[in-house]
């Protein structure tokens, strides 16, 4: 069976992005096809200035939300990465194939390590490394697929690339993962400055449209996105930013063509107005099952009790052949 594994960073409210670039394949899809595992992936989190209460509450909150949006645990595994140390004990061996030449190379370091000297910190070596435990997480499961939103394409590929190269110096360990993408809403832009991605980590918050946005606020968000100087509703990324990006959220959200889509509209108000109310649709039994799950913490606590347990027994011969095969001891 295919084995998928994708992860979310608890580094801020979940977004729309997260939504439709990842989380909407992972429970219509992913999940009832493959043995897949998703994953909160907190360690991640501690590689930029971070509030160590913010980021328990926003991995809780992520848990709840990642099942608020349809994964069944009777289906997947839904855990905590930090819960399982195969992640961070398969790190360092991936770091002993890495170079820092790589590292240096990662479009989301490059941007990232300029944003934490601007807000004049230190740019920590972790956020150098990320990429590096980013491939643990994903080889120490055997996957096959990753199923992820474009901005992730990079890492992903820099996993293969680890695995490739572990499994030729030290003979096959390694599952050589591939990236898979959504067909539309691959990256979907912040609404106020549609030529960059919306992030939830990112300080503009009228440009994004979170999760648990109250419907009213979903509606001012979107009315108010930044369109072009144009006013014909044609489908171009290039030219018309702001227009494509609205355009393939309504496509991900009602299952259109954004090319098909632009043809029925002859003004800016009418897309905006009609998409605004296909993401409060998307949104609402998402927000109705969350706030569920909000009343029942125990349950959600026992998922990733559980998560962690599975994760663990899969990951483990995996990370135990790695370390035999670059020429560690058996575990005394
Ligand atoms: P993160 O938490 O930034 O995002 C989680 C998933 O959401 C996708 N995504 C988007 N897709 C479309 N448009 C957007 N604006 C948008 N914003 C986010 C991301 O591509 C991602 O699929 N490094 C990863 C987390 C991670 C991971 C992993 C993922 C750690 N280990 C192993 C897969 C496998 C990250 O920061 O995702």
């Amino acid at each position: 069976m295919t084995r998928v594994f994708s992860g979310v960073k608890p580094t801020g409210h979940l977004t729309l992005g997260n939504y439709l670039g990842a989380m909407r394949r992972w429970v219509a899809v992913d999940q009832h096809r493959a043995d897949a595992l998703f994953c909160i992936v907190d360690l991640h989190a501690l590689t930029v200035e971070h509030d160590p209460a913010r980021v328990r509450r926003l991995s809780r909150q992520a848990a709840s939300l990642l099942l608020a949006a349809g994964l069944d645990p009777a289906l997947c595994t839904v855990f905590v990465q930090s819960q399982v140390d195969e992640h961070a004990r398969l790190s360092y061996l991936l770091e002993c194939v890495a170079t820092d030449g790589e590292m240096r190379r990662m479009i989301q370091y490059k941007e990232k390590a300029v944003r934490e000297r601007g807000r004049g910190g230190s740019v920590r070596l972790s956020l150098l490394t990320y990429p590096v435990l980013m491939a643990a997480d994903i080889l120490a499961y055997g996957t096959d697929e990753v199923p992820v939103g474009d901005d992730q394409v990079q890492h992903v590929e820099l996993a293969r690339d680890l695995a490739v190269r572990f499994n030729q110096r030290y003979g096959y360990t390694f599952v050589v993962p591939r990236a898979t993408r959504p067909a539309v809403a691959a990256r979907v832009m912040n609404l106020q400055d549609p030529t960059s991605k919306m992030g939830k980590s990112d300080d503009v918050g009228p440009g994004i449209v979170y999760l648990l946005d109250e419907p009213d606020v979903v509606r001012k968000k979107i009315m108010r996105a930044v369109t072009d100087s144009g006013r014909e509703v044609v489908y171009d990324r290039e030219a018309r930013p702001g227009v494509a990006n609205l355009l393939e959220i309504l496509a991900a959200c009602t299952g259109g063509e954004p090319a098909e889509l632009s043809g029925a509209y002859t003004s800016y108000g009418a897309l905006k107005e009609d998409t605004a109310e296909a993401v409060v649709e998307v949104l609402r039994p998402v927000q109705q099952r969350h706030k569920e799950l909000c009343a029942d913490p125990g349950h959600v606590e026992e998922v990733l009790r559980d998560g962690a347990r599975r994760a663990r027994a899969t990951a483990r011969p995996t990370v135990d052949a790695a370390y035999r095969a670059i020429g560690l001891l058996p575990a005394a």
